[in-house]
């Protein structure tokens, strides 16, 4: 067993029952619905990382099996598992045995299905088809674009939306006090400004950022997550487009240096700043091409360090360039 200390808290506040599951309310009482029923069509979750997928299809099994849970629940995940051997195996091999307990039928979840290829999804399709009679499938994906659409119809999809800012910050408070920890307002905003809506990252931040051993404020959860201070990536920019490329530089040396980042984050954040940042319209397209040209390159494989000079040299080219067309 892991000790108290290290045991992660993900998983200890993971939900046990459908009714734990924090919002995508819609989605909780169609699951209800299908446990009171005690039946259940096989099941596409698409939603983006950490807002309750995996949670959800566990919550429903425990709910409907019971004590029955182990035996009757198998949960794989797709991108392990090499692909089409596993469907034709393991797959079938829980698939087609008889379920425990009153609820004629097993779920088994496909964690990742959107990383099987196309000629697995082909066979489990076919799996599908021939063990519905015993085994209801619940697939779970980011992006349900992915999945074929032969399956796609065969599927109840549930769409699993961002966890909005109350919701996180209620999980975040009531850990913190569960755990003894302090928890300060500027913590708060640091942690929901590098979560993103994700429920998992925001619990791994915070717990990440109290094993540091102080309150857990705005500088510890920055100093945990390879994330700039926002307002720091804001001044490179600015000092970028008022042509002074020289101190912008150096900002960006801060930030590498200080924070630890590597060139794709910065680049991610500098995005996500320009839409923060007071300026016209114009320089903000002008921005975001620029921006998309860098990422394009450095996925490639270019050198960061100069591509990162480039970015904010062509920042201050831009700066120039319209702040003399709008007089600024
Ligand atoms: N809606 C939610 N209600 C309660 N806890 C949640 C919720 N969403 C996420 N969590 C917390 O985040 C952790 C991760 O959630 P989960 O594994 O369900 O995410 P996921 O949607 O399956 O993400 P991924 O796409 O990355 O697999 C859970 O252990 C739980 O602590
Ligand atoms: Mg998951």
């Amino acid at each position: 067993m892991l000790s108290e200390e290290i045991q992660m808290w993900t998983e200890k506040y993971r939900p046990k029952t459908l009714k734990e599951i924090v919002n995508q309310k819609e989605i909780v009482s169609r699951l209800e619905g299908f446990v009171a029923q005690k039946d259940l069509p096989h099941c596409l979750f698409a939603g983006p990382p950490g807002t309750g997928k995996t949670t959800a299809a566990l919550c429903l099994a425990h709910d409907l099996f019971r004590e029955y849970f182990y035996g009757n629940f198998l949960e794989l995940n797709a991108s392990d598992a090499r692909g089409i051997d596993v469907i034709r195996t393991t797959v079938k091999d829980f698939a087609r045995t008889m379920s425990l307990g009153d609820i004629p039928f097993k779920i088994l979840v496909l964690d990742e299905a959107d990383a099987l290829t196309s000629e697995a999804q082909q066979a489990l399709r076919r799996t599908m088809e021939r063990y519905t009679r015993t085994c209801r499938f619940i697939l779970i994906v980011n992006y349900s674009s992915k999945i074929i659409e032969p399956i796609q119809s065969r599927c109840a999809l549930f769409r699993f939306s961002r966890l909005s800012k109350e919701d996180i910050v209620g999980m975040l408070k009531f850990i913190s006090k569960n755990e003894g920890v302090e928890l300060k307002d500027d913590g708060v905003e640091a942690v929901l400004y590098v979560s993103e809506g994700d429920l998992r990252k925001a619990i791994n931040t915070l717990q990440a950022a109290s094993a540091l051993g102080v309150a857990v404020d705005a500088d510890s959860v920055y100093k945990v997550t390879g994330k700039a201070r926002p307002e720091e990536v804001r001044q490179m920019l600015e000092l970028a487009l008022s042509g002074d490329f020289v101190q912008a530089r150096k900002k960006l040396h801060e930030l590498l240096i200080n924070y630890g980042l590597s060139g794709i984050d910065v680049v991610r954040q500098v995005h996500r700043e320009t839409f923060n940042i007071n300026i016209p319209e114009i320089w903000k397209v002008r921005i975001a091409d620029i921006v998309g040209e860098i990422d394009f390159r450095m996925s490639e494989g270019a050198h960061e360090e100069i591509q990162l000079s480039a970015l904010l040299a062509q920042f201050s080219l831009v700066g120039q360039e319209l702040g003399k067309t709008q007089g600024k």
